[in-house]
């Protein structure tokens, strides 16, 4: 079980007034919980800055699979960077666009490298990268 530890924290009036309110908007439970998140956010900002850290991620892509050589193209990128897939699921979104998504873990710089491989490819219409914690 998790060790928890209580710390008091100093912040202009103000700026708490404006948390209380975000954090009412955004459905917490409690303010211990939006810190705790803001925490890890940055934590995991920081993971992803630093490029050799392992990471874990999401990259969606949506694509026109009705251009030439392209879905055989994001196969081929896909089976040279299979050591950083751990799985991917194809959506077929309608008659022409094509949803995949792709579940990665691995060195942030590898993964972000590869997101953008899959985004340069023409007849790409859109990439996003997810970035989260790996464990
Ligand atoms: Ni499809």
């Amino acid at each position: 079980m998790t060790d928890i530890v209580r710390f008091g924290v100093s912040l202009p009036k103000e700026l708490l007034n404006e948390f209380d309110r975000h954090i009412k908007s955004s459905s917490y439970s409690s303010r211990s919980k939006a810190i705790e998140d803001l925490i890890r956010e940055d934590l995991i900002d920081k993971t992803w800055t630093d490029r050799s850290k392992i990471s874990a991620g999401i990259i969606t892509l949506v694509y026109n699979n009705h251009k030439r050589e392209l879905s055989n193209n994001l196969v081929c990128i896909q089976h040279d960077n299979q050591d950083l897939i751990i799985s991917s699921q194809h959506v077929h979104l309608s008659h022409e666009n094509c949803l995949e998504v792709i579940v990665v873990k691995g060195k942030s710089g590898k993964i972000k490298k590869l997101a953008d491989k899959l985004k340069s490819e023409k007849g790409v219409k859109h990439v996003s990268l997810i970035a989260t914690i790996a464990g």
